[in-house]
């Protein structure tokens, strides 16, 4: 038992030393979503408290993912949720695929999918109140709205 205590912190002591490649540009881009449709001020903000630290190329980095493995499951949910969405390189995507995640994002903030829960355990003002989510909710039905008009 006292064996594998000790084998236990010898491998969280060195697991510390592989250090995921962090996520930040610090640029801000033309292609960001702010600069490719109408995005007010309250929506805005909270797309970066809440999402854009996985759905962008600038992630704030909280406390504990400079422990590890806290480091290496949020680089995971950055690299799989910037894959899917990333609000920095919105500009870049057809109007099809723009009204697509419109819609999904809608979606998946209904069924509470996203923020994902996992993240919002620790992440707690990343939690979107009711009203919020109606803010997000109705903002991106009516951004998708006005694009497919505009086809
Ligand atoms: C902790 C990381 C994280 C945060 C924060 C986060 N997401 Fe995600 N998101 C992901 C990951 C990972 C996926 C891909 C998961 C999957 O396919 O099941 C994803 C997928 C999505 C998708 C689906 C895209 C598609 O086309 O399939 C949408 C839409 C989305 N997120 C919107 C949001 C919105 C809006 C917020 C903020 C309210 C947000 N996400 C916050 C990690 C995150």
């Amino acid at each position: 038992m006292k064996k594998m205590a000790f084998a236990g912190v010898i491998i969280l002591a060195l697991i510390q030393f592989v250090q995921p490649v962090r996520n930040e540009s610090g640029q801000v881009m033309d292609t960001d979503i702010a600069k490719t449709i109408s995005v007010p001020e309250g929506v805005q903000s909270i797309l970066l408290k809440s999402c854009y630290d996985c759905h962008s190329n600038n992630t704030n980095y909280p406390w504990y993912t400079r422990i590890q493995p806290g480091g290496w499951f949020m680089a995971y949910h950055v690299s799989n949720g910037k894959e899917k969405l990333n609000f920095n390189e919105f500009g870049l995507y057809p109007k099809r695929r723009q009204e697509s995640k419109l819609d999904a994002i809608a979606k998946q903030i209904e069924n509470e999918e996203m923020p994902l829960p996992s993240y919002l355990l620790l992440q707690r003002d990343a939690i979107l109140s009711p009203s919020e989510k109606a803010v997000m909710i109705s903002w991106a039905n009516s951004s998708m709205d006005s694009l497919s008009a505009n086809n």
